[in-house]
């Protein structure tokens, strides 16, 4: 057993995610910066974390807030300078922080120089950059769709020529087959490296190659397009290559957004062996709360579904790969509204789900303000949306026929600005985010959820978040151990061991709003004593018999077995 595991920090570390523009305003324009963020290194250091996950601050006309990039070297003028990149580098490296930057590189801004160039025509030296097609019987060249609504294809004049988009029109899709392509990425690549990042997160990375011939979807499709959209033909190839050119010469951590990966495929990315990346995303758990012909609609989703998923993943990455643990990140609701209570059991419900996400096999990753129990955000007005997926699949709706009115609940449910609203520091009017007007509203709780609170209070999520944190750097179980579901079927309590050679760790979390009573295994009973109990979200009460635990709403308990 022990030989088999191979220790890395980057297994070891617990992630922070930034979305600069929505974390901390450093000079009253509305608008989040990385001046902003250095104020909060501090903050974070105190929370225990070790490396950031910066979402992009590159140039960018902000389409999709910065995941439509013009120019991969330049920092967005509203977030800073070069220098101040540089700064925050040095900052956070000062308190042990590391930072680890967004790549993306599937598609472009439509501003970017290679796109300007290669729209001019056909015999441009940068046409080759994008994937261009005439027209088919003088339409768009296939049936494909964009991840934000109607067509993959735009007609573009200059040229009378199609190109491809599988995110906004603004976002055309680099061509990874133009070998002059690849080399700028990685040159690129570099050039952040050598400033001192710690690595990569790769956005939606299975998308870069594309399948021969960009065939139509077949007839009876099950729409299921981000699956057949990813892992063509060539990804592996690709990934290879940006591994031998410039992966392994750092000593860095990558985590891809696995989109459309499924888990019999996972080691051909993360496998030690593959040499390609070390951790990517899954989001097997991501829909179960969703209806398939609609994802804007909620639909009852079940614990055991859940369990189901971790179990699956952990198992096909076995030794060989390695997981990373999120349950939402600025493309999703917030975690407390939707697997918990965001009312009555907010703090109870946030910290139950902190616990999983701490002590199940993995790396975690905390998206911004989970961290204080932050809820989804209800605007009464679909003109305070501000998040392109939102907005078109608006237009869409509205063209069929739908109403505002009709909209707004599924905005509410499923919309990314959920998860965009600003951070909330304090309870001043803006949640101390801003001392001008915000790029998005906050959300109006502020005045009860917030940083200033948070701090102070030594029942707080931010404090229980923190223990969680400690825990798991104190031991090596938490980490590195298997994990064993216990009771399955139970569709209340999500309950598992981790053990790692002869130290133990059992967790149980009741998923449920009322009192619950879980009934341990024989060989478990013996080992559980109140005294036992490493951390908890309600204050610890002997149980009653040996074999049984009595859970009160959402109570989630971790114990010591060894
Ligand atoms: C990823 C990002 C998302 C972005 C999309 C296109 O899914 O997380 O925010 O809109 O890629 O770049
Ligand atoms: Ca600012």
């Amino acid at each position: 057993m022990a030989t088999s595991i191979n220790k890395q920090w980057w297994k070891e570390s617990v992630i922070y995610q930034i979305y600069p523009r929505s974390f901390n305003d450093s000079n009253g324009d509305g608008v989040g910066d990385l001046p902003g963020i250095i104020e909060k290194l501090d903050y974070l250091q105190h929370l225990g974390i070790d490396v950031i996950w910066l979402c992009p601050f590159y140039s960018s006309p902000n389409d999709d807030n910065g995941y439509d990039i013009s120019n991969y070297y330049g920092v967005l003028d509203e977030f800073g300078t070069i220098e101040d990149v540089e700064k925050l580098l040095e900052e956070a490296k000062k308190r042990n922080i590391k930072i680890i930057i967004d790549l993306v590189v599937n598609h472009s801004s439509d501003e970017h120089q290679w796109f300007v160039e290669s729209r001019k025509s056909k015999d441009n030296p940068y046409r080759d950059y994008y994937i261009w097609h005439p027209p088919v019987d003088g339409k768009a060249p296939n049936n494909w769709v964009s991840f934000f609504s109607g067509s993959a294809w735009q007609l573009d004049e200059a040229t009378g020529e199609y190109y491809l988009h599988l995110f906004t029109k603004k976002q055309p899709d680099l061509n990874w087959e133009n070998d002059n392509l690849r080399k700028e990425i990685y040159d690129m690549m570099h050039f952040w490296l050598q400033k001192g990042v710690a690595g990569f997160r790769m956005d939606v990375i299975p998308l870069i190659s594309k399948k021969p011939n960009l065939p139509s979807f077949p007839a009876g499709f099950d729409g299921n397009f981000p699956e057949f959209y990813a892992s063509g033909p060539r990804v592996h190839e690709f990934l290879k290559e940006m591994n031998r050119e410039v992966l392994s010469k750092y000593d860095i951590m990558t985590v891809g957004e696995g989109i459309g990966v499924k888990p019999e495929e996972v080691n051909a990315y993360v496998g030690q062996s593959s040499n390609e990346l070390n951790m990517v995303f899954h989001f097997g758990h991501m829909f179960l709360d969703r209806q398939t012909d609609d994802m804007l609609e909620w639909k009852q989703w079940s614990l055991v579904e859940f369990k189901e998923v971790f179990e699956k993943w952990e198992k096909a990455l076995g030794n060989e790969g390695w997981g990373s643990l999120f349950l939402g990140n600025h493309d999703f609701p917030r975690i407390v509204s939707r697997f918990g209570d965001d009312e009555t059991y907010r703090v109870e419900s946030a910290k139950l789900i902190g616990t999983l996400l701490f002590t199940l096999k993995g790396t975690p990753y905390i998206y911004q303000g989970d961290e204080i129990g932050m809820t989804n955000v209800a605007y009464e007005n679909m003109d305070d949306y501000n998040d392109v997926q939102t907005l078109n699949a608006f237009k869409e709706f509205l063209a069929n026929g739908g109403s505002a009115e009709a909209f707004l609940p599924k905005a509410h449910l499923s919309s990314r600005d959920n998860a965009r609203t600003p951070v909330q520091w304090d309870n001043s009017s803006q949640a101390g985010f801003t001392t001008g007007t915000p790029w998005l509203k906050v959300n109006p709780n502020h005045k009860e959820i917030n940083v200033a609170e948070a701090v102070e209070d030594e029942n707080s999520i931010f404090n229980y978040y923190r223990k969680l944190i400690q825990l798991r750097k104190r031991h090596e179980v938490l980490v590195y151990g298997e994990t064993e579901i216990i009771d399955k079927p139970n569709t209340k309590i999500y309950a598992y061991t981790r053990t790692l050679e002869d130290k133990q760790v059992l967790v149980v979390l009741n998923f449920n709003v009322e009192n619950t009573e879980f009934q341990l295994p024989q060989n478990l009973a013996a080992k559980v004593e109140a005294d036992k109990v490493m951390l908890s979200n309600y204050p610890v009460v002997p149980h009653t018999g040996k074999d049984k635990l009595s859970l009160k709403p959402y109570e989630g308990r971790v114990y010591l077995l060894f």
